[in-house]
């Protein structure tokens, strides 16, 4: 396969920034997108030239496509996902993967039955920044992480937006604070205690949250808002310096890195496109290749991250674990 030919799942507004993006990554297109009742569908293909229209998900996943993109809310990632392996296609899924655990290690399973490449589409790990940290951490630049502090909040949520309903699996942590979750547990490991504050809003999802959670190795601090605003930095803490990763952490341009004898450097990678770019590449670089998993966002990370963040929301909710 040279040309990696996807099917777009949902025409709002990620899916915009995915076809934005499209455009910076080599070898690949859209061939078709389907939308509940295909209107929306039909207008998205127009602006954008893309040859098939389908009103029904089941004719999206039986045209000639290699993999679709599903930016449909959170409680249909699952069920889309599902569906799409079964159908012979790689699955490049929005956060959250799913809305449970269940639902999530069924898409594993079928994933491993059908032998089918599946990813959550968690952006920051592939923008060049988050790259060259990876890269100067690995090399020793700030010792071995032991902290992570990171937290994403804006206030500015639209009434009736799916974020603050609760039937659409709504509230901040599930929605914006995956990000964080996954940034902890890419450099700490899965989460062990998890001490949770935080608030429930008017339409009973949780607008605010607090954590601090032991990981296996090390500790984070994390909050999540949909009723404040916060600075969208994040801290990486090693054993001999640490890294500022400048607002908007989870699209890294810019960092400042502090090593053990207090100099400072700046790292500077202005990202291309609409950033989704990035783990698009790599998702199409690992269908070219045959890989079923990605190195970087695995299985393993997608479920920790989960984990943790339903832990949290749970706990918030007053559900018993
Ligand atoms: N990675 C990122 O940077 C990023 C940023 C924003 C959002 N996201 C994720 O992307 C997902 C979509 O967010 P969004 O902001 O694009 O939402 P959005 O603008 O509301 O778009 C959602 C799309 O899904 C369609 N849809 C809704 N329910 C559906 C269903 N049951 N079956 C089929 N289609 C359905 C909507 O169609 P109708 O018009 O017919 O309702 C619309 O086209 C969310 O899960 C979110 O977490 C990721």
């Amino acid at each position: 396969m040279s040309k990696v030919r996807f099917g777009i799942i949902g025409t709002g507004s990620i899916a915009q920034r995915f076809f934005a993006g499209l455009a910076h990554v080599p070898n690949a297109t859209v061939a078709a997108v389907y939308s509940r009742g295909g209107a929306k569908a039909r207008q998205f293909a127009a602006v954008h030239h893309i040859p098939t229209v389908c009103d029904e998900i089941d004719d999206l996943l039986a045209s000639d496509i290699d993999a679709v993109y599903i930016a449909t809310p959170h409680p249909s990632h699952a069920t889309f996902s599902i569906a799409a392996l079964q159908a012979g296609k790689a699955v490049l899924c929005e956060k959250p993967a799913a809305t449970s655990l269940d639902e999530l290690d069924a898409v594993i399973a079928t994933a491993q039955t059908t032998g089918r490449l599946y990813m959550e589409a968690m952006k920051p790990p592939f923008f060049p920044l988050y790259r060259l940290i990876r890269e100067r951490i690995d090399a020793g630049a700030i010792g071995e992480v032991r902290f992570v502090r990171a937290g994403f909040a804006n206030p500015n949520v639209a009434e009736g937006h799916a974020v603050l309903d609760p039937a659409q699996a709504g509230g901040g942590l599930l929605d914006i604070g995956i990000y964080s979750a996954f940034l902890a547990v890419d450099w700490l490991g899965a989460a062990g205690e998890i001490q949770t504050l935080g608030r429930i809003g008017a339409s009973g999802v949780d607008t605010f949250a607090s954590l601090n959670i032991q990981h296996e190795r090390g500790i984070s601090q994390l909050y999540s808002g949909l009723d404040i605003a916060g600075s969208g930095e994040a801290l990486l803490g090693g054993s001999a310096g640490y890294i500022v990763i400048h607002d908007k952490w989870w699209n890294p341009a810019k960092a400042t890195l502090v090593n053990a004898l207090g100099e400072r450097e700046e790292l500077m990678m202005t990202p291309q496109g609409s950033g989704l770019n990035y783990e698009t590449a790599h998702f199409c670089d690992l269908l070219r290749q045959g890989r079923l998993e990605s190195p970087i966002m695995s299985h393993a990370k997608t479920r920790a991250a989960l984990a943790m963040t339903l832990s949290a929301r749970d706990t918030l909710l007053g559900i018993a674990q």
